[in-house]
Formats: C-alpha cells, structure tokens, sequence
C-alpha cells in the first residue's frame, strides 16, 4: 500500500515578508507538491530533481547574500543546512538515476523539511533582515 503523500498547502500563513524569499517558496512548493504526486504515481524524476536542485541553490544564494548583507547572527547554521540539502539532493538525483523511486523522499521527508526550514532557519532570519530594513531593492 502507497502511504498516503503530504500536500503543502500554499497561504499566507506561511509568507515570511521578505518579497523574493516568499515567492521562491512559493515556487518550491508548487514543484513539491508536484513531485510528490508524480513519486506517488511511479513517475521517473531525475528530470524534475535536477531542476528543483537547481532552484534550491540558487534561492539559497539569494538568502545567504540577504544574510551577509544584514549581518545574520547565525549565518553559519543556515548556509550549512543549505550545503546539506543540496549534497542529500545530489544523493537523490544519483538514486533516481540509479532507479530507485525514493518514494519516502517525495512524500514525506522532502514537504517536511521545507515546512521546518521554512519556520525556522527562513523565519529568523526573514524576520531579522526586516528589522535591518531590507526591502526587496536592497
Ligand atoms: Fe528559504
Ligand atoms: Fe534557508
């Protein structure tokens, strides 16, 4: 029996008031969902990983510049959560290419990182880089 998968479902709620994390975010939860109910359906998604890695480390830049560029307290933590994901996206990608459907990935582990990521590392340091002032011209 197929567990059933996790759907992340996009409001307001989880806007953090920084204009390009928030529609990053949303991006990444529209392809999660996606995948998951690709994975779901016994889909192949190298394809689809390898984009979404590619949209991960280039929001992750996005966010380690607006820390720098703030002064984030915690800088270190949270690009090295970053660095983590990617390496894990890079060993998915090499499972998928190898055949397997990394089922779990998809539909659990994949939403449920992004949820925790989101209100915490992303929610600190959203909510830090606001009260520095930093709009979305910065
Ligand atoms: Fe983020
Ligand atoms: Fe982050």
């Amino acid at each position: 029996m197929i567990a059933p998968h996790s759907v992340i479902r996009w409001s307001d709620a989880l806007l953090l008031g920084v204009d390009f994390v928030d529609h990053d975010h949303q991006e990444a939860v529209e392809t999660i969902n996606r995948m998951a109910a690709l994975a779901v359906d016994g889909k192949d998604l190298t394809a689809e990983m390898t984009a979404f890695r590619q949209h991960c480390q280039e929001h992750f830049a996005r966010e380690e510049d607006m820390m720098a560029r703030t002064g984030f307290f915690a800088i270190e933590p949270h690009s090295d959560e970053h660095h983590r994901v990617l390496a894990e996206a890079d060993g998915i990608i090499a499972k998928l290419r190898a055949g397997e459907s990394c089922l779990d990935y998809f539909t659990e582990a994949l939403p449920q990182w992004f949820l925790e990521h989101r209100a915490t590392m992303d929610f600190v340091t959203a909510d830090f880089a606001r009260e520095r002032g930093w709009t979305s011209a910065a």
